[in-house]
């Protein structure tokens, strides 16, 4: 489906958006690992996390939506029924990433599929820190999906440093170590998304080769209740459309403001955006706040690599920021984007060159020179929901407005996105 926008003039009121989608999938499979009934409010109604819900359905899990709530009734300790076919991840790199750390500690064997994309992203990644957990495990031809799992036999404890900054990796040997009564050490030299640590309540300590975080049957969860707080990153292309109108002031409500995922603020802000912080409250150690922005006018900075995994999915709407900022946009130590939904590097490049943009691709990131033409032009999502939205944004930016397609890819993340922005332009 091709989706024009026009040029808008503003964005003003109150945004209120569905759950982030990384607690959101950890919850869902936490209350499913759980021994008995817990409560979500507030879940993301992307379709990656319906994808997590499917495969635990076929794991023997219920669930009942009712009133904005779901009910989860979890199987307990080693008690998911055998599936009768493959579990199917969609889209979901978190979905068939976190699922495999899980079953690589169980007493049956099991499949994960996903569709073409996720089927081109690299597996290798869980499959060789799991196999060294003593899993026994494979992918398909070159690394990618299916995922194979068979019984496990000899999982044991390890202590282990995490070789890819990636908190899908990360969580994967997270959910497989809390199987084992002995205590696991997962390092991580620099810090990823740690929502999994701080729903399952993970000790951590810092050190010399990065923050270790321990692990074992002891964290293994129980039922509980959670109201998941906004995405932040679904919050982010609204905040930047914001930035960038005249007259514009903007509140997004009760936003996850977890650390390890306000680096786009940050930036935002460091670029010279109006943005005002409201904290709220904690959720299960997660900081909740409102977010609001007002018009600014923008200037790039130098992007420091270390903050990277921070903002790697933010990465495709601050380049749009930054091409309307002054300055040249350059960011680099970015390579984890070629192996996201789409090439994200090539994504963009591809987007901004056919707006008429001097754009410069590197292995590892991307530099946009100049302004942007201001012919209306028809984009490309290439199936992945955030290069979608950023090209949305970009497109109301436009003079003349502009078209992308192949956008109902955003129900990966925000199928609502459309009818949000028209209810917050008048
Ligand atoms: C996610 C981790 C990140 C992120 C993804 C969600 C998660 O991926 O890009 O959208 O929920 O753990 P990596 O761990 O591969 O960096």
């Amino acid at each position: 489906m091709i989706q024009q926008f026009k040029k808008i003039e503003n964005l003003r009121g109150e945004l209120i958006l569905r759950g982030d989608k990384s607690i959101s999938h950890r919850s869902v499979m936490f209350a499913s690992m759980a021994d008995g009934v817990s409560i979500i409010r507030n879940c993301s109604d992307s379709e990656d996390v319906s994808s997590t819900i499917n495969c635990f359905e076929k794991l023997g899990c219920s669930f009942e939506k009712e009133n904005g709530l779901i009910k989860v009734t979890g199987r307990g300790f080693k008690g998911f029924s055998v599936p009768d076919s493959e579990l199917y991840a969609g889209n979901s790199g978190t979905t068939a990433r976190l699922i495999s750390g899980i079953l690589s500690a169980q007493d049956f064997g099991s499949i994960i599929t996903g569709d073409e994309s996720l089927s081109s992203r690299p597996m290798m990644r869980i499959i060789d820190p799991l196999r060294n957990m003593g899993a026994d495990i494979i992918a398909g031809e070159k690394g990618f999906m299916p995922i194979r799992i068979y019984p496990s036999k000899m999982i044991k404890p390890v202590n282990y440093i995490l070789q890819v900054s990636s908190a899908q990796v990360k969580s994967a040997l997270i959910l497989c170590a809390i199987h084992l009564e002995e205590e696991s050490i997962i390092v991580e030299p620099g810090p990823t998304r740690n929502h999994t640590e701080k729903l399952l309540g993970l000790k951590t300590v810092k050190s010399d080769e990065g923050t270790k975080i321990f692990c074992s049957k002891k964290n293994y969860p129980e039922p509980f209740e959670i109201t998941i707080p906004s995405d932040i990153s679904s919050a982010s292309f609204f905040i930047v459309l914001a930035l960038l109108t005249k007259n514009s002031a903007l509140t997004v409500k009760s936003v996850s403001l977890n650390e390890t995922r306000t680096g786009v603020l940050d930036i935002l802000k460091k670029m010279g955006g109006k943005i005002e912080i409201e904290y709220l409250k904690e959720e299960k150690g997660e900081p909740v706040g409102n977010i609001k922005a007002y018009s600014s006018e923008l200037k790039n900075i130098d992007i420091p690599e270390s903050i990277i995994p921070n903002i790697i999915d933010e990465i495709p709407i601050l380049s749009v920021a930054g091409l309307f900022a002054e300055g040249n946009f350059k960011i680099t130590g970015a390579k984890e984007l070629r192996v996201k939904e789409s090439d994200r590097i090539k994504s963009l490049c591809h987007n901004f060159k056919l707006a008429g943009v001097d754009v410069t691709e590197f292995g590892d990131g991307l530099e946009l020179k100049g302004n942007i033409g201001n012919e209306a032009v028809t984009l490309e999502s290439f199936g992945d929901h955030r290069i979608a939205m950023a090209f949305g944004v970009m497109s109301m930016l436009m003079k003349n407005g502009g078209s992308v397609n192949n956008f109902e890819s955003v129900g990966i993340s925000n199928p609502k996105f459309v009818s949000q922005i028209n209810q917050l332009i008048g």
